[in-house]
């Protein structure tokens, strides 16, 4: 059990981002990275199909015998909570631990989150901060089709406009793991904001999980990074040059 792989996913490059972080923080693991680019983008659609695709790919991650599951997605975060009642491997789901972060650094108590259509209709960030004095919530799915075709600069007007929709929020929630790639972006108009994204939070998650469950791996100095897409001519390949990541391979994986 110690030997096996860390398995992380998410609909397209957000979750590369997560597992660029975790491959630096964790240097003794092995990872499965799982890109589900046949279902892009996760943010549009409707809970039932989300739910639905997250069953099916809890259910084919478990059967690769690894040891954790990291949804490295907010969107997929809020329909995944049947999840665990048909598989036993432990799964790390990303929105608590960011919302419970953003607590922490908030001086005013008020909070903007930038999350996808889904993930706004779930309510999940809204509950999971609904101690604070006030919590900004803003549907954000336009930023992902342009985060994931690497067209950054093509943002601004975009995230201009959603950085009104803040108010006098003093902390922002990237809460789509897409958007930190455009944390450039959003310093050009405001220096002060404190920005908050899913890494550090999901990387302390997982160091808790294997410290307490005594699942670090201790015996790898190869570690290995096997990346997977659901779509026949997906584009992952490309993809992860954009982070450091050093991949074993790049496969097609079918789900269904
Ligand atoms: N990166 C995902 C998230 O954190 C979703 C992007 C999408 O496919 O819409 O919500």
């Amino acid at each position: 059990m110690k030997n096996s792989y860390i398995a992380v996913f998410d609909s397209g490059v957000g979750g590369l981002h997560i597992l660029e972080t975790l491959v630096k923080d964790f240097a003794s693991e092995n990872f499965i990275y799982l890109a589900d680019e046949e279902f892009f983008p996760y943010g549009v659609k409707t809970k039932e199909e989300l739910e639905n695709r997250m069953t099916l790919i809890t259910k084919k991650l478990d059967s690769m015998n690894v040891k954790v599951i990291i949804i490295a997605c907010n969107t997929a975060s809020a329909n995944s909570h049947h999840c665990h009642k048909f598989i036993n491997t432990k799964i790390i789901e990303i929105i608590s631990a960011t919302a419970n972060y953003a607590k922490l650094v908030t001086n005013n108590n008020k909070v903007g989150v930038w999350a996808t259509d889904a993930t706004i209709k779930s309510n999940k960030y809204q509950e999971a901060l609904s101690d604070i004095e006030m919590c900004y919530p803003v549907k954000a799915s336009d930023l992902v089709v342009l985060i994931e075709k690497n067209l950054i600069n093509d943002t601004k007007s975009l995230v201009n406009t959603h950085l009104n929709e803040i108010k006098d929020a003093d902390t922002l929630i990237l809460g789509c793991t897409h958007f930190p790639l455009v944390s450039d972006v959003i310093r050009e108009f405001n220096k002060e904001l404190q920005l908050v994204c899913s890494n550090e939070p999901v990387s302390i998650a997982l160091k808790d999980y294997l410290d307490k469950h005594n699942l670090n791996n201790t015996t790898n100095d190869n570690q290995i990074i096997d990346l997977y897409t659901s779509k026949i001519d997906g584009e992952l390949k490309e993809k992860a040059k954009r982070f450091n990541i050093n991949a074993n391979k790049v496969e097609y994986l079918e789900i269904k």
